[in-house]
């Protein structure tokens, strides 16, 4: 009967976490006009009823934005934009930043976007000040076409537990031998829907998840330099990885990988005298650029938020794993990073060179990959998708956001010798390997060469 409700959920099952934008590529490039509030605000500054009589635009600059990452001014000024999964952009020019979430509106049950449209958005310097709203609006409008999808307002599996099936741990471990699958007796108290958040929460599918960028030879000879293994958890017997957390069923992960990408490089960059545990609940409470235990995503929370609004540590306000209102103690001193980028620049111009480049050079990053339902039985190996449908659970791709520690090969079986990353998750210590799990590396195995993205914390 779960069969049933399977293929159901297939059919109905294009709700959205996140926002329920949904922006590709070609959406968004083209000529925009933005229009840009009164500025000299410092970051407390709401925008949330930009546009309105009470807070009108005083300005406008029409941009265009061109493929792959080129944003040019009207005054011809030259400056850089990256989409930011199908959510929204941000725009770097003239010294300036703009960011803001795509628009969508309600439509009695369904949600439409609008990509010619953003939300209200922030603008401020590239050091922070002089902070203004905007919004941005399209010259040339977009039809309204397959952007409509529902989104339901109670979740689809309410009250239904999630259930091991036992069949399809046998059938893994008996179709492979790279990975071992079990059962783990602590999902089973679960709801669908907390796996579903645990798992990263549900995305709008979007088909142009960017394939990895073609390697430059420049690239490819950097990253043949590189040693053939490499684990910061073990560089020359020194661990710069923080501990292993759990998100209970609150969909954080990008709040985790995030914290956890800026631990280890506070620790990188100190030799470990400095060891900050930063505070994911700040994250899920205080942050307008994410959508608390809806979901989110790194670019904004490791990079952007940390370099707008800064990171507290854990003890300003400890995890509860549920939305609340910002209670982060205010007396907390906040650390920030700064030049956060997708790798390779932008949105889509991401490889296995590039990361391997940047993970030995500048640490450990945080990256988002496909999970598919075999992926929660992952005991240890190195585990790729194996297609083996789950007899009880629906079925459910969510994209979860994870942080990419190391890499190397496994050569258990010496006639197949197989890459792999070594991948923090925060499911606890009790999940695969105490914590981590390793992945095929190399063939974009459920895209998780696609979207890694780095910051630097400003010691
Ligand atoms: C911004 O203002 C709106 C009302 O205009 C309010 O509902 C919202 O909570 C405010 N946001 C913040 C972060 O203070
Ligand atoms: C998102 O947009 C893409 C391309 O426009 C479309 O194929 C896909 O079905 C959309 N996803 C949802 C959930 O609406
Ligand atoms: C880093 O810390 C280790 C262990 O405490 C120490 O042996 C090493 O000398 C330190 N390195 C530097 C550059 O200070």
């Amino acid at each position: 009967m779960f069969r049933e409700l399977a293929v159901v959920a297939i059919l109905v099952g294009s709700i959205s976490a996140d926002t329920p934008a949904n922006c590709t590529y070609q959406d968004l490039l083209g000529q925009w006009n933005f229009q840009i509030g009164e500025s000299g605000y410092d970051r407390t500054l709401n925008c949330s009823n930009f546009g309105s009589l009470s807070n009108p635009a005083k300005s406008k600059l029409m941009v265009t934005l061109y493929f792959p990452d080129l944003a040019i001014d009207e005054f011809g000024n030259r400056g850089w934009w990256t989409l930011i999964y199908n959510q929204g952009f941000e725009v770097v020019l003239s010294g300036r930043k703009y960011f803001a979430f795509s628009m969508y509106k309600k439509d009695g049950s369904t949600y439409e976007s609008m990509c010619d449209q953003t939300m209200p958005g922030w603008s401020h310097d590239i050091f922070g000040h002089n902070w203004a709203c905007y919004s941005g609006s399209k010259v040339e409008r977009l039809p309204l076409r397959y952007q409509k999808h529902v989104l339901s307002t109670s979740p689809v599996y309410a009250g239904v537990k999630y259930q091991s099936d036992a069949a399809l741990v046998s059938e893994i471990n008996r179709a492979q031998r790279s990975w071992r699958a079990v059962k783990y007796p602590q999902f089973e108290r679960l709801d669908i829907e907390d796996m579903i958040k645990m798992a990263g929460g549900r995305k709008s599918r979007i088909p142009s998840i960017p394939k990895p960028a073609p390697a430059t030879p420049e690239h490819t000879r950097l990253a043949d330099n590189l040693p053939t293994e490499f684990d910061w958890r073990n560089v020359d017997g020194m661990n710069y990885v923080s501990p292993i957390r759990n998100q209970g069923s609150c969909g954080s992960c990008y709040a985790f990988a995030s914290m956890g990408m800026n631990e280890a490089r506070w620790r990188i960059m100190t030799n470990n005298t400095v060891t900050p545990v930063f505070s994911p609940q700040d994250v899920v409470e205080c942050s307008e650029y994410s959508q608390g235990c809806e979901g989110g995503f790194p670019y904004l929370i490791g990079g952007k938020y940390a370099e707008d609004f800064g990171l507290v540590l854990e003890e300003c306000n400890p995890y509860k794993g549920r939305d609340g209102t910002c209670s982060t103690l205010s007396n907390c001193p906040r650390l920030y990073s700064t030049k956060y980028e997708y790798i390779g620049g932008f949105y889509g111009a991401c490889n296995e060179d590039l990361m391997r480049i940047n993970l030995v050079k500048n640490g450990p990053m945080a990256v988002a990959f496909e999970v598919y339902n075999d992926f929660f039985n992952y005991k240890g190996g190195v585990y790729h998708h194996t297609g083996l449908q789950d007899r009880f659970n629906p079925f459910e791709i969510t994209n979860h956001a994870v942080l990419l520690v190391g890499y190397g090969t496994d050569r258990t079986n010496p006639d197949a010798p197989e890459n792999y990353w070594i991948v923090k998750n925060s499911w606890g210590e009790g999940w695969g390997e105490d914590g981590y799990f390793r992945i095929r590396r190399g063939t974009d195995e459920c895209s998780i060469e696609s979207i890694a993205v780095q910051a630097f914390p400003i010691m």
